[in-house]
């Protein structure tokens, strides 16, 4: 390509071009299998969606990333917001949902012009890659309605959370007004997802804080593991009906199809855990930690128990353990964690590593009342400490010729 032309063919989308070169979804199990129709026929089914060929749409009536399977990976990011003029930040809205939209079909953001002069308008790290799942979550603190003045609109249900017991929050990973969680089976796409947003919005937003993290999904048959090696969200819902009693909003506002996302960045003392005993591990749980089965049961999806009692009388799901604390609540909430690892903590010289907790729920409480009851008592608290937090109001979802939030600025 000479100097004029573009350094990508603008009128490609990367969709095409992995056509056109021959290495998009069959395409690329043929060549390498040497034409065997078995294998053709093997990519159609689970190994192709693991592998990110299908698309999951921006429009629906709920935002796609929150009970979508999870991905491999998350670039999770929280913003504060430098404007108080409602009509600005409706605009930003508006073009994150036109960048949104081509982003998770694998389209640039936008079509470069002719003039080599100016920087690209897409930073390009994703050009010849495929959309790998991508999806985008959008939210707001209850400070953003503060500061655009719509105080009015706030639901009675959407306060920050409170103090609980045990908290070691940092001020680097709380506040801020804005969340953007791009979750993807590649961790540059939802890197590019988010840089490119923020990019969009930059005369407007800046950056508190951000996370990436991953998930050990393997053949999206089982549970992801989380970093103390136990199966991690074993006893999510599953069906629709669930999903609307524990996740959806139903009043009539502006929240109505959306739902609370509470965030947690949890560190994990990897290294203390990993001097403790098995048994003492599962004690932590109340489950095994193969199987992941509840105390006392064989499978992993096997209901929790907790009326069942050892030789001795005693309750079999230990008193402290984790998932007693929060079964016993009668409360639901739908995790979507996600482990991270930032290097080495400077204090210490031990891995900074832990959990983004992230769970979804139509009310706030039903987080603050798990929380609370983990409490003081939680045996997993020895291994563990909370330094992040936020809790955000995720829309709805986005009717194609909407926009992001739109029922809130009507
Ligand atoms: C690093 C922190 C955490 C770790 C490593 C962790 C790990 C686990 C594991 C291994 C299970 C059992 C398997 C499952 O059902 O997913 C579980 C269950 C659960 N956890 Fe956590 N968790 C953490 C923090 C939290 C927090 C902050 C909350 C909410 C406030 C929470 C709420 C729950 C709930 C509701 C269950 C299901 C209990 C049931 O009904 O059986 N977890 N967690």
């Amino acid at each position: 390509m000479t100097k004029d032309e573009k350094w990508f063919d603008k009128k490609m989308d990367r969709r095409e071009f992995l056509k056109k070169a021959g290495i998009g979804g069959a395409g690329l199990a043929l060549g390498a299998s040497g034409a065997s129709a078995f294998f053709a026929h093997k990519v159609t089914g689970e190994t192709a969606k693991s592998d990110g060929q299908e698309d999951i749409s921006f429009y629906g009536e709920h935002q796609a990333g929150i009970v979508t399977p999870t991905q491999k990976n998350v670039y999770f990011v929280v913003l504060d917001l430098h404007s108080t003029d409602k009509a600005e930040v409706i605009q930003m809205f508006k073009d994150w949902t036109d960048y949104s939209e081509k982003l998770v079909t694998g389209k640039l953001v936008k079509e470069d012009g002719d003039n080599g002069y100016l920087p690209p308008f897409d930073t390009g790290e994703t050009v010849g890659l495929n959309p790998h799942r991508l999806t985008l979550t959008f939210g707001i603190s209850p400070a953003f309605l503060t500061k655009l003045g719509l105080e009015s609109k706030k639901p009675k249900e959407f306060r920050d959370l409170p103090v609980f017991p045990r908290d070691q929050l940092k001020e680097a990973y709380t506040g801020g007004d804005i969340v953007i969680q791009a979750c993807a089976d590649d961790a540059q796409v939802a890197f590019h997802a988010v840089r490119n947003l923020v990019r969009k919005g930059r005369s407007l937003v800046t950056m508190k804080w951000s996370q990436a993290g991953f998930a050990a999904i393997g053949n999206r048959k089982e549970t992801p593991r989380n970093l103390f090696g136990f199966k991690d969200g074993t006893a999510n819902a599953t069906k629709k009906e669930q999903f609307q009693d524990i996740i959806w909003c139903e009043d009539s506002n502006w929240m109505r199809g959306g739902t609370y996302m509470a965030v947690r960045r949890i560190q994990m003392f990897l290294e203390t855990w990993d001097r403790t005993s098995l048994n003492e591990q599962e004690n932590t749980f109340g489950r095994y930690k193969e199987s992941g089965a509840p105390f006392g049961k064989k499978d992993e999806f096997d209901e929790v128990d907790l009326d069942l009692k050892d030789d001795k009388g005693e309750p079999l799901v230990p008193v402290d353990s984790h998932v007693r604390l929060a079964k016993e609540t009668g409360v639901e909430i739908y995790r979507r964690a996600y482990s991270y690892s930032d290097g080495i903590d400077e204090v210490t010289g031990q891995f900074d590593s832990g959990l983004l907790f992230i769970s979804f729920q139509k009310d706030p409480q039903q987080f603050i009342t798990i929380q609370h009851n983990l409490g003081n008592v939680d045996k997993l608290n020895e291994y563990i400490t909370h330094v992040g937090s936020g809790l955000f109001a995720c829309f709805a979802g986005v009717k194609k010729g909407e926009y992001i939030g739109q029922a809130l600025f009507e």
